[in-house]
């Protein structure tokens, strides 16, 4: 239909996806047998069966357990390519992309291989695919501040080489305000701030991104929803939300999609964008994810152009860029 091609062909910028998320099985057992390793699967489709789940935890281990494949450079540049490839046939003009540095340091992945290996992709992303592309690195909130204010210094001595650090990982017990710190010496060094908050965890976790983080832009914040004042001040602020439908499906936050909270949030006056998040393992990348609330929640041409608006609007792009893709 008319709609299905806006969903996939509207000039877009994707926000909220985390590349480690875009590992798909076949680079899953490609890459195993590469690098030697034996993965407890019979196979591809086995392990795609694996991809149900009940809240975030029980993903974040298949997610975690999963990027054990990932071990040289060349192995990230192909992970960044393929999300390229399947980002671009939807619609993507420019990524945000989040990576997870203490998932690969921990397991004794140096950071400047997944750096090296990244760029090795993304430095062609908009000669190839038409992508322009920025790299956000995110601390791993269930690991605490101390290891994240460690992983900043190091991250610092590749300043240039990101535009800004998120927050992510096992919400719930691990309040933004905890890396008040890391944080500000973050904004100090110029850096762009952004954070999970209000996936599953309460929104008083959104007040204290906004408040105590300073962040530009808020992951998920679908709980904002509970709290009257936290609505008001995202929408005056205009604050954007990064929302990804088909995970807050997925991952159980919401029964299905139809009681999704984003025409909410929407008439609420909150500016919203729509994203994939982890788009191997929650069934869809951006344009999926489109098209799902086009045709679950009703959104119409007019709105799905608006949503890609926001995307643009609330990038980090140059402005030349983002003159470009409105
Ligand atoms: N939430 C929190 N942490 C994550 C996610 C998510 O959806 N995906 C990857 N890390
Ligand atoms: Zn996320």
């Amino acid at each position: 239909s008319a709609e299905t091609s806006t969903a996939l062909r509207v000039p877009k910028t994707e926000l909220h996806i985390h590349i480690e998320g875009a590992l798909e099985p076949e680079l899953t057992f490609a890459l195993a047998e590469r690098n030697g390793l034996t993965l407890p699967y019979a196979g591809v489709e086995e392990l795609r069966g694996k991809y149900e789940f009940g809240d975030l935890q029980s993903f974040l281990d298949l997610y975690y357990t999963g990027m054990n494949v990932l071990r040289s450079a060349a192995d990230f540049t192909e992970l960044a390519d393929d999300y390229l490839a399947r980002a671009a046939a939807q619609g993507v003009r420019h990524a945000e992309i989040f990576f997870d540095p203490q998932a690969h340091t921990t397991r004794g992945v140096a950071l400047e291989t997944v750096l090296d290996g990244l760029e090795a992709s993304l430095a062609s992303s908009e000669r190839r695919f038409g992508i322009s592309t920025e790299l956000i690195a995110c601390f791993l909130r269930d690991r605490g501040s101390e290891e994240a204010a460690r992983m900043l210094d190091e991250l610092l001595e590749h300043r240039q080489r990101i535009i800004g650090i998120g927050l992510d990982s096992a919400e719930l017990g691990h309040p933004p305000g905890d890396f008040a710190a890391v944080f500000s010496r973050a904004r100090q060094a110029g850096l762009r701030l952004v954070a999970h908050a209000g996936e599953e965890g309460p929104a008083d976790y959104v007040w204290q991104a906004l408040d105590v983080l300073g962040v530009e832009r808020v992951d998920h914040g679908v709980r904002a929803l509970d709290d009257h004042e936290l609505v008001s001040r995202l929408a005056r602020d205009r604050v954007p939300l990064t929302v990804c439908p088909l995970s807050n499906v997925r991952l159980r936050g919401v029964e299905n999609l139809r009681e999704h909270p984003l025409p909410r949030l929407v008439d609420a006056g909150v500016i919203t964008t729509i994203n994939s998040d982890d788009p191997s393992y929650f069934g869809g990348y951006v344009g999926d994810n489109f098209r799902a609330i086009e045709r679950e929640l009703g959104f119409g041409e007019t709105a799905l152009r608006e949503f890609a608006r926001n995307s643009v609007e609330a990038s980090f792009l140059r402005e030349s860029r983002r003159e470009q893709l409105l």
